[in-house]
């Protein structure tokens, strides 16, 4: 049975980048979240039509980020050594921060938003503009052969009908092939209390324990698994056809799944508490920042992320808490958030002289961004975050300002 624990209220489309603040047609739709106990699978109640996110305005990129950059080519060379693939696929390809690791000649890639799938077929990967399903999967297996190796970062989530998206997967992957996938880890959300990881493209938030079930009803079966520190704790997942003998599966599964199940996260009551307190850090955050207003503080957020999207529609902060968020993208500099329309500008531009205080939107990059803002923190500028609650953060021998 499902039940929805969680609404985020009406929420714009993510990776809607506006180029003015004055939109009259702006998209909205109600942000629930459901638990559904047979499955244990924790999804959207409504999905919009992937052709709206997924599009040639699509902004993000992979490689955005020296963290990323940097998994990303560690894990297509450690893919290409312990499986020595003769033929790669990748759903989901983004700006190639995966492929561009490893052999044009080996690599199919599936990448459904125009620009994107344009910058690798540039780069000479072959390139399909597509979303990823089973007629698109019988094509690449009829034109390339079956796949050792099919890789998925960040897109399994994105995948509202996850059976048949696990169906294409398990008819296009040779005999002993592996099917590598890494997503958001549901434990790390629950336990950050990082609700920001639903916003509209993430259609579901896996458990180990979710996954394992999606996959079994497709034949296949997770064999291994790593924890990972991106987006803020996701779950690689590496699995093979149920009943091959090419792979042992590791003792690493059953841990994470009974790891899962001391967490409670077969348990509606988990979720109920959860939605508690991410009511709680609403009330927290938008409190912390009128506060610091109150008293003259300039405030901005750092990283217009799809993320920080969901905070502020759902806590309703816009300009007159924040003056801007700052962000290195350059498609997403000069346009305006979506919903809050807060604008957008780079660093450099935004995180000025006066500016007192930063939110983390991009709170997953912690670490690589305190690092590269020293002089802002050296001036005696403070980070703000609502993971695991909201707070100042404290660097160092620098005493933060408190409200
Ligand atoms: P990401 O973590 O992919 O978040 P989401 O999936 O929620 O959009 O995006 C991180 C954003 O932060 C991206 O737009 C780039 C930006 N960013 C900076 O502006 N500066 C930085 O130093 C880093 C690491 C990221």
């Amino acid at each position: 049975m499902r039940t929805i624990f969680l609404d985020l209220g009406l929420q714009p489309i993510t990776n809607c980048f506006l180029p003015t603040p004055v939109v009259a047609d702006e998209v909205f739709y109600p942000l629930r979240v459901q638990f559904d106990d047979d499955s244990a699978l924790v999804s959207l109640v409504t999905t919009l039509r992937p052709e709206l996110m997924f599009n040639e305005t699509y902004a993000h990129r992979a490689s955005a980020s020296a963290t990323m950059r940097e998994s990303f080519r560690s894990v297509a060379h450690h893919i290409r050594d312990t499986f020595r693939p003769r033929r790669v696929l990748e759903i989901g390809s983004n700006d190639g921060a995966f492929i561009s690791a490893l052999s044009r000649d080996i690599v199919v890639a599936v990448e459904p938003c125009e620009n994107l799938a344009g910058m690798t077929a540039a780069l000479g990967y072959r390139t399909y503009p597509v979303f990823w399903n089973l007629a698109e999967a019988e094509t690449i297996v009829k034109c390339h052969g079956e796949m050792d190796v099919i890789y998925a970062a960040n897109t399994m989530s994105h995948i509202p009908g996850l059976a048949q998206a696990l169906e294409a997967v398990t008819l296009a992957l040779s005999d002993d092939g592996v099917f590598v996938f890494e997503e958001p880890s549901l434990l790390a959300v629950i336990t950050n209390g990082s609700y920001d990881q639903f916003y509209d493209e993430h259609a579901h938030v896996f458990s180990v324990t979710a996954a394992a079930r999606a996959l079994a009803t497709c034949g296949l079966e997770v064999f291994d698994l790593e924890e990972l520190s991106t987006h803020g704790g996701s779950t690689r997942f590496y699995a093979k056809r149920r009943g091959r003998q090419s792979h042992v599966v590791s003792e690493r599964v059953q841990q994470a799944i009974d790891r899962e199940l001391a967490a409670g996260l077969t348990e509606l009551p988990t979720y109920l508490r959860f939605a508690e307190r991410v009511q709680q850090s609403r009330t927290d955050l938008v409190q912390l920042l009128s506060e610091l207003k109150a008293q003259g503080k300039t405030i901005i957020s750092y990283g217009a992320t799809y993320k920080s999207a969901t905070i502020f529609n759902f806590c309703q902060i816009g300009t007159s808490l924040l003056d801007c968020i700052v962000d290195t993208t350059p498609g997403k500099q000069g346009k305006f958030s979506p919903g809050m329309h807060i604008p957008i500008v780079s660093p450099e531009e935004g995180l000025g002289q006066t500016v007192d205080f930063a939110f983390l939107g991009a709170w997953n990059f912690r670490s690589e961004i305190i690092a590269k803002e020293r002089e802002f923190v050296g001036r005696g500028g403070h980070f703000i975050t609502h993971v695991p609650d909201v707070h100042i953060i404290k660097l160092g021998a620098t005493s933060p300002r408190t409200p």
